[in-house]
């Protein structure tokens, strides 16, 4: 077994149950590229202030470098078995390959900044993904509700039928929804863009270090303002495991309704053999798994999310090995966001929607406001309108009568208020017409959300190109 880098102050090694408890190796290795440039960076510094000297800092680099490369090769078990971390292992690697120079590189900062800033560069990479992901399935929801332009639906609330919708309005309530996601992570980067490296264990780092020229070299957008904080503070963390949250709401909703759409009983869109799945014994099934596992995952998620904020609640200032604890909930549900997200892009490019079925399946009851909006803009009160129409309602149940079926005469039997209303007033185009304010679902209203969308779209690919 090879000794440990603090062993000094220990008689006894390790007892093997604990060391397995106490390995993050199994999962801080996803960082082993950050803790790497975060390794040679900080040796750069070291040359500057005169601790390493450039021949020295040469050949760290170098090694660093060739490191990166095995272990992009080899994985996991380039690592000796009794590694505690990644960070422990790239040092003792390296220290295998360059000798006794190695040993230089951990002077003036400590595991504590290290992590803290290993992570955080992870997150910013992972959160552009993220980002990057969303805008994906972003377009195609643009694409899908710009070429079915001419299908209408009915509207839900309580999962009753309400009043119809276009269907393009309906694709981008969830666009709009997931926009304020790319929002929300976007901002978020900032935050988590803040280096702490410099903060060693907690109080500052002994050594005359240029933490800006770290920042540069690290692609930090600012450095943290307090060592204790920098060391200790994982609210970034809280922040995306949230954020990943909100948004798997939105996705969980949308697998939730196409769930029901796609059923036999809506028959709203077929979804495609690339996204669905058979029975073992059913040879008639297309099961929507990959929508159930996205309304499934999310609850895992969620998890995630509330397991590190009970982590951290009641932690004293600083560092504490509890924090070792955060990595393996980020990991799993930045992984989680990323695969539900492409595969909902996948999808939704290939669903079909039969505009057919659920024009027919509009109710003519879901016309019933249009009546008692009728009665208001000709001067009666709306709450007698809607008593009105009520009891219009009630006798089409009764009697078993489509709802758009009254002409004029029908209706005045009910007040006179319905005069000039007109046989064809059930019609879906003038219900829409009547609808083309900012965010209504008129055929206009809806052109103008799609020149937004495509708006967005654009300011956000320029943002990343950036
Ligand atoms: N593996 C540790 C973690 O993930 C690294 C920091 C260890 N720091 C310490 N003081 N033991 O948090």
């Amino acid at each position: 077994m090879s000794k440990k880098a603090w062993a000094g102050r220990f008689t006894e090694s390790n007892s093997p149950l604990f060391e397995k408890m106490n390995r993050s190796l199994d999962f801080d290795i996803k960082m082993f590229r950050e803790d790497i440039a975060l390794n040679i960076a900080y040796s750069k510094e070291l040359n500057r202030i005169g601790i390493l000297s450039s021949k020295d800092y040469l050949a760290i680099a170098a090694g660093l470098a060739e490191l990166e490369k095995e272990i992009e090769k080899k994985g996991i078990d380039i690592f000796p078995e009794d590694t505690e971390d990644i960070h422990m292992g790239i040092e003792s690697l390296l220290s295998e390959k360059i000798g006794d120079v190695a040993k230089k590189i951990h002077a003036g900062k400590s595991r504590n900044d290290q992590v803290a800033t290993d992570v955080r560069m992870y997150l910013f990479n992972q959160v552009n993904k993220i980002i990057d992901e969303l805008c994906k399935l972003l377009a195609a929801l643009s694409n899908l509700a710009e070429n079915n332009q001419d299908a209408v639906m009915p509207g839900f609330t309580h999962l009753r039928q309400a009043q119809p919708v276009l269907f393009s309005h309906y694709i981008l309530s969830f666009f709009f929804s997931m926009s304020r996601d790319v929002e929300r992570f976007s901002d978020s980067l900032d935050r988590i863009s803040t280096l702490p490296l410099g903060s060693a264990a907690l109080a500052g780092s002994a050594y005359p270090l240029n933490r800006d020229n770290l920042r540069t070299d690290l692609h930090f957008r600012r450095i943290s303002c307090n060592s204790m904080d920098g060391v200790l503070s994982r609210d970034f963390l809280l922040e995306t495991l949230s954020n990943i949250s909100i948004l798997s709401i939105t996705l969980s909703r949308l697998a939730e309704d196409f769930i029901l759409f796609s059923s036999e009983q809506y028959g709203f869109f077929d979804l495609s053999d690339k996204v669905t799945t058979g029975s073992s014994i059913m040879p008639n099934k297309k099961n929507p798994d990959s929508l159930e596992l996205t309304r499934g995952k999310t609850g895992r998620v969620i998890g995630n999310m509330t397991g590190l904020f009970v982590t951290l609640k009641g932690l004293p200032s600083t560092y504490n090995k509890d924090l070792q604890e955060d990595k393996e909930a980020v990991f799993d549900s930045i992984e989680t966001i990323i695969d539900v997200l492409q595969v909902t892009t996948i999808l939704i490019d290939s669903m079909k929607i039969n505009k057919e079925k659920m024009r027919a399946s509009i109710d003519s009851l879901s016309f019933a406001t249009e009546l008692a909006d009728f009665l208001a803009k000709s001067g009666l009160p709306f709450r007698e309108a809607h008593h009105i129409v009520g009891h219009i309602v009630l006798d089409m149940v009764n009697q078993k009568r489509e709802l758009t079926s009254l002409s004029e005469n029908d209706l005045l039997r009910y007040s006179e208020y319905f005069t000039n209303i007109g046989d064809e007033w059930g019609d879906i185009e003038k219900f829409l017409a009547k609808r083309e304010l900012p965010g209504g679902t008129g055929r206009e209203a809806v052109k103008r959300e799609l020149k937004e969308a495509a708006l967005l779209l654009e300011r956000w690919s320029l943002k990343n190109a950036e």
